[in-house]
Protein backbone atom coordinates (compact mmCIF):
# COMPACT_ATOMS: atom_id res chain seq x y z
CA UNK A 1 0.00 0.00 0.00
CA UNK A 2 1.53 3.49 -0.86
CA UNK A 3 0.48 6.32 1.23
CA UNK A 4 0.19 9.76 -0.61
CA UNK A 5 3.11 10.53 2.53
CA UNK A 6 5.04 8.24 0.79
CA UNK A 7 4.56 9.71 -2.87
CA UNK A 8 5.28 13.06 -1.22
CA UNK A 9 9.12 11.30 -0.09
CA UNK A 10 9.73 9.56 -3.32
CA UNK A 11 8.58 12.88 -4.97
CA UNK A 12 11.33 14.76 -2.86
CA UNK A 13 14.25 12.08 -3.74
CA UNK A 14 13.18 12.19 -6.96
CA UNK A 15 13.59 16.05 -7.26
CA UNK A 16 17.07 15.26 -5.63
CA UNK A 17 18.47 13.32 -8.37
CA UNK A 18 16.87 15.52 -10.82
CA UNK A 19 18.78 18.28 -9.69
CA UNK A 20 21.72 16.86 -9.30
CA UNK A 21 21.49 15.71 -12.71
CA UNK A 22 21.03 19.11 -14.13
CA UNK A 23 23.87 20.25 -12.39
CA UNK A 24 26.09 17.46 -14.32
CA UNK A 25 24.50 18.54 -17.90
CA UNK A 26 25.16 22.34 -17.41
CA UNK A 27 28.99 22.01 -17.89
CA UNK A 28 28.60 20.94 -21.05
CA UNK A 29 25.49 22.99 -21.92
CA UNK A 30 27.77 25.95 -20.95
CA UNK A 31 31.00 24.48 -22.33
CA UNK A 32 28.81 24.33 -26.16
CA UNK A 33 27.43 27.59 -25.68
CA UNK A 34 30.61 29.53 -24.61
CA UNK A 35 33.81 27.66 -25.36
CA UNK A 36 33.34 24.45 -28.21
CA UNK A 37 33.64 27.60 -30.84
CA UNK A 38 37.38 28.24 -29.38
CA UNK A 39 38.10 25.35 -27.53
CA UNK A 40 38.73 21.55 -27.55
CA UNK A 41 38.08 18.80 -24.44
CA UNK A 42 40.99 17.37 -25.43
CA UNK A 43 44.53 18.41 -25.97
CA UNK A 44 44.62 19.66 -29.26
CA UNK A 45 44.34 23.47 -30.67
CA UNK A 46 41.38 25.51 -31.57
CA UNK A 47 41.95 29.46 -31.77
CA UNK A 48 42.89 28.88 -28.11
CA UNK A 49 44.39 25.36 -26.29
CA UNK A 50 42.88 22.00 -25.68
CA UNK A 51 41.55 22.47 -22.25
CA UNK A 52 42.12 19.16 -20.93
CA UNK A 53 44.00 18.98 -18.17
CA UNK A 54 44.49 23.18 -17.70
CA UNK A 55 42.65 22.80 -14.23
CA UNK A 56 45.04 19.84 -12.91
CA UNK A 57 47.76 21.78 -14.04
CA UNK A 58 47.39 25.21 -13.10
CA UNK A 59 44.61 24.90 -10.30
CA UNK A 60 41.03 25.68 -9.59
CA UNK A 61 41.04 29.51 -9.07
CA UNK A 62 43.53 30.11 -11.58
CA UNK A 63 41.18 28.55 -14.44
CA UNK A 64 37.91 30.46 -12.26
CA UNK A 65 40.41 33.89 -13.00
CA UNK A 66 41.52 33.21 -16.12
CA UNK A 67 37.63 32.62 -17.56
CA UNK A 68 36.41 35.59 -15.75
CA UNK A 69 38.75 37.97 -17.33
CA UNK A 70 42.00 36.62 -18.79
CA UNK A 71 43.40 40.19 -19.22
CA UNK A 72 43.01 41.11 -15.52
CA UNK A 73 45.23 37.89 -14.79
CA UNK A 74 47.45 38.90 -17.29
CA UNK A 75 47.98 42.53 -15.94
CA UNK A 76 48.10 41.17 -12.32
CA UNK A 77 51.19 39.60 -13.84
CA UNK A 78 50.67 35.79 -13.13
CA UNK A 79 53.68 34.30 -15.34
CA UNK A 80 51.16 31.62 -16.79
CA UNK A 81 48.70 34.04 -18.28
CA UNK A 82 51.30 35.94 -19.41
CA UNK A 83 52.69 33.27 -21.40
CA UNK A 84 49.90 31.34 -22.21
CA UNK A 85 48.78 34.88 -23.95
CA UNK A 86 52.28 35.27 -26.08
CA UNK A 87 51.79 31.54 -27.34
CA UNK A 88 48.49 32.37 -28.95
CA UNK A 89 49.94 35.31 -30.35
CA UNK A 90 48.08 38.01 -28.15
CA UNK A 91 44.69 37.26 -29.25
CA UNK A 92 42.75 37.92 -25.78
CA UNK A 93 40.09 35.57 -24.79
CA UNK A 94 36.90 37.54 -24.36
CA UNK A 95 36.07 37.33 -20.75
CA UNK A 96 33.08 34.65 -19.00
CA UNK A 97 30.08 35.94 -17.40
CA UNK A 98 29.91 33.13 -15.51
CA UNK A 99 29.63 32.16 -12.05
CA UNK A 100 32.65 30.01 -10.26
CA UNK A 101 30.01 27.24 -10.10
CA UNK A 102 29.25 27.25 -13.58
CA UNK A 103 33.01 27.32 -14.18
CA UNK A 104 33.97 24.37 -12.38
CA UNK A 105 30.97 22.48 -14.01
CA UNK A 106 32.43 23.26 -17.77
CA UNK A 107 35.67 21.68 -15.84
CA UNK A 108 34.52 18.92 -14.21
CA UNK A 109 32.13 18.25 -17.94
CA UNK A 110 36.16 18.71 -19.94
CA UNK A 111 37.05 16.28 -16.98
CA UNK A 112 34.58 13.58 -17.84
CA UNK A 113 35.56 13.98 -21.61
CA UNK A 114 39.38 13.33 -21.25
CA UNK A 115 40.51 9.70 -22.11
CA UNK A 116 43.99 9.40 -20.37
CA UNK A 117 46.06 7.08 -21.96
CA UNK A 118 49.05 5.67 -20.19
CA UNK A 119 52.22 5.19 -22.25
CA UNK A 120 52.73 1.65 -22.80
CA UNK A 121 54.29 -0.42 -20.18
CA UNK A 122 55.90 -4.00 -20.56
CA UNK A 123 52.83 -5.66 -20.87
CA UNK A 124 51.51 -3.03 -23.46
CA UNK A 125 48.60 -1.87 -20.97
CA UNK A 126 46.39 0.73 -21.82
CA UNK A 127 44.16 2.29 -19.21
CA UNK A 128 41.12 4.67 -20.17
CA UNK A 129 39.95 6.56 -17.31
CA UNK A 130 38.14 9.50 -16.96
CA UNK A 131 36.08 8.74 -14.17
CA UNK A 132 38.50 7.37 -11.78
CA UNK A 133 40.20 11.04 -11.28
CA UNK A 134 39.05 12.78 -8.49
CA UNK A 135 36.89 16.14 -8.69
CA UNK A 136 32.94 16.95 -7.90
CA UNK A 137 32.05 13.66 -9.74
CA UNK A 138 33.43 11.97 -6.78
CA UNK A 139 30.98 13.56 -4.98
CA UNK A 140 28.23 13.34 -7.14
CA UNK A 141 28.54 9.23 -6.96
CA UNK A 142 28.56 9.63 -2.79
CA UNK A 143 25.71 11.57 -3.50
CA UNK A 144 23.78 9.22 -5.65
CA UNK A 145 24.83 6.57 -3.09
CA UNK A 146 23.67 8.78 -0.23
CA UNK A 147 20.57 9.46 -1.73
CA UNK A 148 19.53 5.09 -2.71
CA UNK A 149 20.51 4.22 0.95
CA UNK A 150 17.95 7.51 2.24
CA UNK A 151 15.21 5.88 -0.19
CA UNK A 152 15.51 1.96 0.60
CA UNK A 153 15.87 3.15 4.31
CA UNK A 154 12.94 5.15 3.94
CA UNK A 155 10.84 2.24 1.75
CA UNK A 156 11.42 -0.32 4.29
CA UNK A 157 10.37 1.78 7.31
CA UNK A 158 7.31 2.84 5.55
CA UNK A 159 6.44 -0.66 4.29
CA UNK A 160 7.25 -2.16 7.67
CA UNK A 161 4.58 0.87 9.27
CA UNK A 162 1.67 -0.22 6.22
C1 LIG B 1 36.63 33.69 -28.88
C2 LIG B 1 37.44 32.56 -28.50
C3 LIG B 1 37.41 32.02 -27.08
C4 LIG B 1 36.32 31.65 -26.31
C5 LIG B 1 34.84 31.78 -26.66
C6 LIG B 1 36.85 31.08 -25.08
N1 LIG B 1 38.21 31.11 -25.10
FE1 LIG B 1 39.46 30.40 -23.67
N2 LIG B 1 41.09 31.01 -24.74
C7 LIG B 1 41.04 31.59 -26.00
C8 LIG B 1 42.38 31.89 -26.46
C9 LIG B 1 42.75 32.54 -27.80
C10 LIG B 1 43.25 31.45 -25.44
C11 LIG B 1 44.76 31.51 -25.43
C12 LIG B 1 45.27 32.62 -24.54
C13 LIG B 1 45.07 33.99 -25.09
O1 LIG B 1 45.36 34.22 -26.26
O2 LIG B 1 44.61 34.86 -24.33
C14 LIG B 1 42.40 30.90 -24.37
C15 LIG B 1 42.88 30.34 -23.18
C16 LIG B 1 42.09 29.74 -22.22
C17 LIG B 1 42.60 29.13 -21.00
C18 LIG B 1 44.05 29.00 -20.59
C19 LIG B 1 44.59 27.70 -21.08
C20 LIG B 1 45.94 27.33 -20.52
O3 LIG B 1 46.56 26.42 -21.08
O4 LIG B 1 46.37 27.92 -19.53
C21 LIG B 1 41.53 28.65 -20.31
C22 LIG B 1 41.55 27.95 -18.97
C23 LIG B 1 40.35 28.98 -21.08
N3 LIG B 1 40.73 29.64 -22.22
C24 LIG B 1 39.07 28.66 -20.71
C25 LIG B 1 37.92 29.01 -21.43
C26 LIG B 1 36.58 28.66 -21.01
C27 LIG B 1 36.24 27.84 -19.78
C28 LIG B 1 35.73 29.20 -21.93
C29 LIG B 1 34.22 29.15 -21.93
C30 LIG B 1 33.53 29.51 -20.73
C31 LIG B 1 36.55 29.89 -22.94
N4 LIG B 1 37.86 29.74 -22.59
C32 LIG B 1 36.05 30.56 -24.06
C33 LIG B 1 39.90 31.86 -26.73
C34 LIG B 1 38.59 31.67 -26.30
Amino acid sequence: MITTNSKLIFAIILSIFMVSNSYAQDGETLFKQNCASCHKTNTKKLVGPGLQGVREEAGEDWVIKWTRSSKELIESGDARAIKVYADFNKTAMPPQNLKDEEIIAVFDYIDTKAVVIKAPTDNEEIILDSSLKGGSSDILSWIYGISAIIVFGLFGFIMKKA
